[in-house]
């Protein structure tokens, strides 16, 4: 079976197609980060724009790769939500018409349970139940998946996203959107002991998380202080230390909580090697296993809304009204059967 993945709900438009038995066999991938970068943030017109600008050729582009032809496909998979409303329209737009043209299943994605399932993809003795760590641009969450398309929320960030925490406070120091790659590479260059942030809600017997205080503290400790690249490289990672062991602490907590013992860490954030490094040390206390994504496909891109729609396919799951339909604000638990 092979299935067209489309992904456009933020900034980067991805087209794959996964194969049942190959695997990965097209993977097209086209960033408008740097578009974005002088704004500190994802400007949601500049997407919707470049997602119309790019979406046909990136499609071709992919046949090309895969060098199959495109009745070849058995489905075409689309994130419809959670994401910007207008670049999610694109995709669901030219996905839903593109399986109707082709007379193939239309499958509708969920972002959020794509970048869970994405670990799937390299890990084959990854099987649910599993704990799983959500850390992207957008979302920080903890969530027990119990089983295909059975999910329960044990932990949500009740203000900030740990991704866009880390986007602002990059843009402080001077490094532009998105900054996580860069402040991760900057706080190799500081000095441990420097500075010392607080650790939002890591003393709460809950699953929650709070960064929008960090952010102001460390914010406001940038603005005050004539900062060089070395208090700069300081500052970045007092930070990082400071959010790693948030999540590292919340996962633990998790663990305890469900018994499980495998987590898997998924999106942009989970690239981040100190984070890597933490959470290897606490699961070997649990005799947890530990599950990433490969690197390139932990931040957005089409293989995981291809790989999701070939499990959903599997399941009989598919779109079967025409109507072109996106959910911007979009649940896990919403997809319980
Ligand atoms: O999953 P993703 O590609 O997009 C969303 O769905 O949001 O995640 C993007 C986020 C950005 O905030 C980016 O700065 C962050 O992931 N990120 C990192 C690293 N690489 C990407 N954060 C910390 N360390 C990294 N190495
Ligand atoms: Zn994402």
């Amino acid at each position: 079976m092979r299935i067209l993945g489309i992904e456009t709900s933020c900034d980067e438009t991805g087209v794959a197609i996964y194969d049942s038995k190959l695997g990965i066999i097209a993977n097209q991938l086209y960033s408008h980060r740097k578009l974005h970068e002088n704004y500190g943030g994802v400007v949601p017109e500049i997407s919707s724009r470049e997602h119309i600008k790019k979406i046909a050729l990136l499609i071709n582009l992919a046949f090309q790769e895969a060098k199959i032809k495109k009745k070849e496909i058995n489905g075409v998979a689309y994130t419809i939500g959670p994401g910007l409303i207008g670049s999610l329209f694109i995709g669901a737009t030219v996905g839903r018409s593109l399986a109707y043209s082709l007379d193939i299943p239309a499958i509708p994605i969920n972002h959020m349970e794509a970048h869970l399932l994405t670990p799937m993809i390299n890990n084959t003795l990854l099987k649910f139940p599993f704990l799983t760590l959500l850390v992207s641009g957008g979302h920080t969450q903890l969530v027990s998946a119990i089983n295909f398309g059975k999910y329960s929320i044990l932990g949500n960030t009740l203000d900030d996203a740990i991704g866009e925490t880390i986007d602002k406070i990059a843009f402080s120091l001077n490094l532009k959107y998105p900054g996580g790659k860069k402040l991760e590479k900057l706080a190799k260059l500081g000095v441990s002991g420097k500075f010392n942030f607080p650790r939002p809600m890591i003393k709460y017997s809950n699953m929650n998380f709070s960064f929008s205080g960090l952010k102001t503290y460390v914010k406001n400790v940038i603005q005050s202080n004539f900062c060089d690249i070395n208090m700069k490289a300081d500052i970045a990672l007092a930070f990082q230390d400071a959010f790693v062991e948030v999540l590292t602490k919340k996962c633990e907590l998790a663990l305890q909580y469900t018994d499980y013992n495998r987590l898997v860490v998924s999106g942009g954030v989970s690239c981040n090697l100190s984070l890597k490094k933490s959470l290897k040390k606490m699961v070997r206390k649990y005799k947890a296993d530990l599950f990433f994504s490969a690197p390139e496909l932990s931040t957005d891109n089409g293989v995981m809304i291809a790989y999701a729609g070939f499990l959903k396919l599997n399941k009989k799951i598919q779109e079967k009204s025409l109507k072109i339909k996106v959910i911007p604000k979009w649940s896990l638990e919403d997809l319980n059967q």
